[in-house]
């Protein structure tokens, strides 16, 4: 199989995607605005290069020859970042270079991440309209994420493949890779069961994020469409038995 570009590769997610993909033997291509800044991103099977997500040009030049491609760019990175100067068109510009560029390059994959402030809630309001699930300053970026999903919506008649994983629930950096997420659709998943200690709520690790982003590039099983995808905490032991999985599974 070819390899996969990835970009945002220097984030949270990108590396976890660059990480499962090496170890599943893709060879990958990290994208990163300024590759001095990442001097521990080259590996063996990582060609990092220097680009743009909002720019079709770079995305179409630095794309060509790969398999599929995986949006892992964010403005963002925490609260202590200045949510304020986030470009309000910022997702919306990087579908288009996206899409743009990857079909231009002849490269027909692509898998986005998501954010679950735009999933639905119990009340069928997005996450990001309820006041008290949903952190009011970081509103602004959340609806700068949903314009990105609707305009990938807008272009969905185009030639390249897109899909969005977006995790349900709480993304731990750091947390273990369990190999198996269950996957969702627009709601916000009702795992019934959450108590004060955490369990039976959905949750994601980075690591199984990249799981899923990694199975959607080598089988892509959802098209032009945006799903959840979560685990479980506290139902880990059940999935190990063989309960309740809805995702695919994949061994460490
Ligand atoms: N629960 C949830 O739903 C949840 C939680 C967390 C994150 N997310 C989503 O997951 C995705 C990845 O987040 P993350 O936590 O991995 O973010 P992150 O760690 O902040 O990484 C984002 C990366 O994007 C890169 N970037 C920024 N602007 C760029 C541009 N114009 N062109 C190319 N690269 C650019 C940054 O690199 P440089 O600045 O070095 O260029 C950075 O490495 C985002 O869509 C985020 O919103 C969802």
């Amino acid at each position: 199989m070819k390899g996969i570009v990835i970009f945002g590769a220097g984030g949270r997610a990108g590396r976890a995607v660059t990480a499962e993909a090496l170890a599943r033997g893709r060879t990958v291509t990290a994208v990163v605005r300024d590759p001095a800044r990442y001097p521990d991103l080259g590996a063996e099977g990582v060609t990092v290069v220097q680009g743009d997500v909002l720019d079709a040009g770079t995305v179409a030049r630095v794309a060509a020859g790969h398999a599929g491609a995986v949006h892992a760019v964010s403005p963002f990175s925490g609260p202590e970042d200045a949510v304020g100067s986030v470009d309000p068109r910022f997702f919306v510009r990087a579908a288009d270079a996206l899409l743009d560029g990857l079909g231009a390059a002849g490269v027909s994959r692509l898998v986005a991440v998501g954010l679950g402030a735009n999933l639905l809630g119990a009340d069928g309001r997005m996450v990001l309209d309820d006041p008290v699930a949903f952190p009011q300053p970081l509103r602004p970026f959340a609806l700068a994420h949903t314009a990105g999903l609707h305009r990938l919506r807008e272009r969905a008649d185009g030639p390249v493949d897109w899909v969005m994983l977006t995790p349900a629930g709480f993304l731990e950096h750091g947390g273990p890779r369990t190999g198996r997420y269950r996957v969702g659709g627009e709601r916000l998943p009702s795992v019934g069961g959450a108590g004060s200690n955490g369990r039976g709520e959905p949750w994601l690790s980075y690591a199984d994020l990249a799981v899923a982003v990694v199975d959607e590039i080598e089988t892509p099983a959802r098209h032009r469409t945006r799903v959840s995808v979560f685990n479980v905490r506290g139902r880990e032991e059940d999935d190990r038995q063989g309960h309740g999985v809805s995702g695919r599974r994949r061994g460490k």
